[in-house]
């Protein structure tokens, strides 16, 4: 049997920051521990897509971190591809690729020599590496001329394309998308949503795709995990979680079990790392 590509056992994350306690004067703040991950569980296969969806604060991106080396869980284990994500972390980033909305480039360059500087990087450039790249860039619908342009004159949908791609040349490999399509303009948006459609035939990609757009979630995710403050209150397919719990569309599971919409904001940002 294969190796899940993820296992995660009684993960907990919390962060300490400075808040001020209900009805207390502004200048009055305290330590608090903000719990971002509950003693979390999850197993996930290797190959297609799952979707991690929850509101603004759920703890998504702190789970993503973790997966991808960013953050150290304050107790539990992670592993990918069975690998620690603590103690063999520099394995762990070999196999991980993470794709957020802004995805880093050298701008100037072009896709193609992006890509190389990466095989290079993970050892993989050799005799035929062009043509494997441009098979790559291809299979993802991005246009061959495109491909020699500089990185800056292309779409962020374009540039989503060459990240996710770039993930293509290690394998086998986990790609954390961390709300890949929010903030991209429709076209960009529709561009990443068919490439996630090519990766869900990938079976050597395993795609971790957290998002708070419902549509999304039921379009693209064989299987889909709720969050809601730190927690998983739901896990399986969208058409299982929708009979389960009696919703027409993930909204409406997300309703019936939280009482909220998602898009209901828990705070107004989120810090980034
Ligand atoms: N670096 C940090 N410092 C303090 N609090 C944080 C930090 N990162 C995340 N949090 C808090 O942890 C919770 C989960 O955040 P996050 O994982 O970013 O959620 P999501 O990605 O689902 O919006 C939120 O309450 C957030 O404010
Ligand atoms: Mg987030």
């Amino acid at each position: 049997m294969r190796v899940p590509a993820i296992e995660i056992q009684g993960v907990r994350k919390a962060f300490r920051r400075r808040e001020r306690e209900a009805g207390a004067p502004w200048w009055h703040r305290g330590w608090k521990d903000k719990v971002a991950l509950h003693e979390l569980d999850l197993v996930v296969e290797q190959g297609g897509v799952t979707g991690i969806l929850g509101p603004n604060g759920s703890g998504k991106s702190t789970l993503i971190r973790i997966l991808g080396t960013l953050l150290t869980p304050d107790a539990g284990a992670a592993r990918v591809f069975g690998w620690d994500v603590v103690t063999e972390a520099l394995e762990v980033r070999r196999h991980v690729n993470r794709v957020s909305v802004e995805a880093a480039f050298f701008k100037e360059l072009s896709p193609w020599e992006n890509m190389v500087y990466a095989a290079r990087l993970y050892g993989g450039a050799g005799n035929g590496t062009r043509r494997r790249v441009v098979e790559i860039l291809t299979q993802l619908g991005l246009a061959r001329d495109v491909i020699d342009q500089p990185m800056k004159q292309l779409s962020r949908g374009q540039q989503q394309k060459v990240a996710i791609a770039r993930s293509f040349l290690t394998a086998p490999s986990l790609l954390l998308m961390d709300e890949p399509t929010t903030g991209l303009d429709p076209r960009s948006k529709k561009e990443v949503q068919s490439v996630l459609e090519t990766l869900r035939a990938e079976r050597h990609i395993t795609v971790l795709l957290c998002t708070h757009d419902m549509d999304e979630a039921a379009a693209l995710c064989e299987r889909v995990l709720m969050m809601d403050g730190g927690h998983v209150l739901a896990d399986g397919s969208p058409a299982a979680l929708c009979r389960a719990h009696g919703g027409a569309t993930l909204e409406g599971v997300f309703m019936h079990l939280t009482g909220k919409t998602l898009e209901a904001e828990e705070e107004p940002a989120e810090v980034s790392t």
